[in-house]
């Protein structure tokens, strides 16, 4: 085993995140909307992913941004969607791990939306995991995160929310929050021998366990 690619994987029962589903976000807030776009997800290299998103005043205003990044996430498959990687720099991410992207089976999070996200970590123990990222395509690289996390947001509708996360879902909090303040994964890592391509990291890191 590899301990530097390892991503520790706590119990499912520590991870409390507020779940709205992704059919439940377009029935409760698109009923006018027939047409949900699927929107261009900015790569790297792109200045709007290295500016500092704004704070969101106006639930309403981010209504729609929440959907059409919805039907954005499900059509890339991937599990996580920060506002500034649909070029709009404000303070929304969305998350969502489904059940077998994980080493534990912490279960499926269905589609959350998280408004003005602050994140506060819990201890000061990080851990190497793989990440890839919707802006980075084809590539993937191991990357130190704090291990747990306490989170704060508003939801889709307004309403404070915040809990715990551990594992996979504290991970890929601190991925999508880092985009809101300009950070992409690479800027993270410490040992760039670990990055490289999806199909290399794959056949040779991934296989060394
Ligand atoms: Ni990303």
């Amino acid at each position: 085993m590899a301990p530097a690619v390892r991503i520790f994987y706590p119990s499912s029962q520590r991870v409390s995140i507020i779940l709205i589903k992704p059919h439940v976000i377009v029935t409760l807030l698109s009923g006018k909307r027939d047409n949900m776009p699927i929107l261009k997800i900015a790569r790297m290299g792109h200045p709007v992913l290295l500016e500092q998103a704004v704070a969101v005043t106006d639930i309403a205003s981010v209504q729609d941004l929440i959907q059409d990044m919805a039907e954005t996430l499900i059509d890339s498959g991937g599990i996580g969607l920060a506002a500034p990687q649909v070029h709009a720099s404000d303070r929304v991410i969305l998350i969502s791990v489904p059940a077998g992207r994980t080493e534990e089976d912490e279960g499926e999070t269905p589609i959350t939306a998280l408004i003005n996200p602050v994140l506060t970590p819990i201890g000061d123990e990080k851990v190497m995991g793989w990440e890839g990222c919707l802006s980075i395509p084809g590539l993937r690289g191991s990357v130190p995160r704090f291990q747990a996390v306490q989170f704060e947001a508003l939801n889709i509708k307004g309403e404070p929310m915040s809990g715990e996360a551990r594992g996979m879902m504290a991970r890929v909090l601190q991925h999508e929050v880092d985009h809101l303040d300009g950070i992409l994964y690479p800027m993270r890592m410490q040992d760039h021998s670990q990055f490289g391509f999806d199909e290399e990291i794959g056949r040779y890191a991934l296989n060394q366990d």
